[in-house]
């Protein structure tokens, strides 16, 4: 059993050309009749009447990001004065804010309330798949970093660049699992950007880790040491994981049935678990067309870490590699009470990989957090709050209002 984990997890380190062979879209695309599967974002905006931005933005250090915007409202001509930024989450891109369509998707229900929506994409998915000189197809290099070089160059590039473009001081940061961590990340390692941020919101937000339930992280978090030895010797490189590895959750977590066999061999569902009575199936073809969007090993190598230790810390390069890189044996923790814009956490009774334990963690941390919302609703997952049929009532209403206090 051992043996066969090990072959898999190696697997999913092998280079692969072609990511799509993995997961199957081809057969899931041929049965779909819903262009929204293949169109790109601002194709899909478009197309239901809204307007929609693109703008590509280059990182100090080099990588170039995609952003991008939906200036107003359907019926409406002026931009609105607020700025709503969102931040997805791991394997994830700008998509997600707009696959369950008009009336449905954050950034359409954000768009309708008047703000000025703008969606980000961290660097290695595939919309922020570019770098001035570094070729990811081919080089090690562009794929080393983690969620800490999202959080320190990509997120503040890219709010600076929105702040810029819009003429604003200050913005509403809204933040998808991952898409919290690296807000957390920025704020603690970047403090001067707290006077940037209105207020921030973290669905399912993760900072600690040691609680969470995920069958497929527990495996990955098992094999960290191991798979860190490994890398070293051939290289970080991009989040592929194999047939055999994605059978492996297809086999723990699902059982024969159609449904969820489709949702098992998609790593992001894999790894994130998902609620029945929360999934709209005629969506499923859309959410495998665009994710999982990409993402690099060593981002899951970081949280991994995060599991074993229980810290939320720096990358952990052993001891000789955080001496060098550091100055200390130890990663460092990132000082949650240097984030002292104002917080509001929303979670979740079901979430695998936000659990309640950790959220109060980070919740006792945080220095200036207005509140912590339990979702009404006990089967909500980690992807129900951007992909779930009622995440509108459950959850997005209750943001908006809470954004209007300031
Ligand atoms: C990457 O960026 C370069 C320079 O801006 C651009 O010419 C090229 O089209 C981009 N490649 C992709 C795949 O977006
Ligand atoms: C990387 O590979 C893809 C697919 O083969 C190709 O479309 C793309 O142009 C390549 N990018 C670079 C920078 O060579
Ligand atoms: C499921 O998604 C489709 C396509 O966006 C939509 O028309 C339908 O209303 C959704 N169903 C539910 C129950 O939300």
């Amino acid at each position: 059993m051992l043996v066969l984990l090990a072959l898999c997890l190696v697997g999913f380190a092998q280079p692969s050309p072609l990511p799509s062979k993995h997961l199957k879209p081809d057969r899931i695309q041929a049965t779909s009749d819903n262009e929204d599967t293949w169109l790109s974002v601002p194709e899909i905006i478009t197309k239901y009447g809204y307007p929609c931005e693109e703008y590509h933005i280059t990182t100090p250090d080099n990588y170039i990001l995609t952003l991008h915007r939906i200036p107003h409202g359907k019926n409406s001509k002026v931009t609105p004065s607020e700025v709503a930024y969102l931040q997805h989450g791991i394997l994830s891109s700008s998509a997600d804010w707009i696959i369950s369509g008009p009336s449905k998707g954050l950034a359409y229900v954000l768009a309708d309330e008047g703000y000025d929506v703008w969606m980000g994409n961290a660097r290695g998915n595939k919309l922020s798949r570019n770098h001035t000189y570094l070729n990811p197809n081919t080089s090690d290099e562009f794929w080393d970093f983690s969620w800490h070089e999202i959080g320190y160059y990509d997120l503040p590039a890219m709010i600076d660049f929105v702040l810029e473009k819009t003429n604003k001081d200050s913005l509403f940061h809204i933040g998808h699992s991952q898409g919290t961590t690296t807000f957390y990340v920025m704020m603690s390692m970047r403090p001067d950007y707290n006077a940037k941020v209105k207020a921030h919101f973290s669905l399912a937000p993760i900072g600690f880790m040691n609680h969470m339930t995920s069958p497929l992280m527990h495996i990955i978090a098992f094999w960290q040491k191991p798979m860190g030895l490994l890398l070293n010797l051939i290289g970080i490189r991009e989040f592929l994981p194999s047939n055999d590895f994605m059978s492996l959750g297809g086999n723990i977590l699902c059982g024969d049935d159609s449904l969820t066999q489709v949702l098992c061999t998609n790593a992001l569902f894999a790894i994130c678990g998902f609620s029945p009575k929360e999934m709209n199936g005629t969506l499923l073809p859309i959410m495998s067309g665009h994710t999982p969007a990409g993402a690099s090993t060593k981002q899951f190598l970081h949280y991994a870490q995060e599991i074993n230790s229980g810290h939320f810390r720096r990358y952990d390069y052993g001891m000789v590699g955080n001496l060098q890189k550091y100055g200390s044996i130890w990663a460092p923790d990132y000082d949650l009470k240097k984030i002292t814009a104002p917080v509001y956490i929303h979670y979740s009774n079901n979430d695998w990989l936000s659990g309640k334990t950790d959220v109060d963690r980070l919740y006792s941390g945080l220095a200036n957090v207005q509140g912590k919302f339990l979702v009404a609703e006990d089967s909500f997952n980690h992807l129900d709050y951007v992909f779930g049929i009622r995440a509108r009532e459950l959850v997005y209403n209750k943001v908006i209002s809470l954004m209007k206090r300031h």
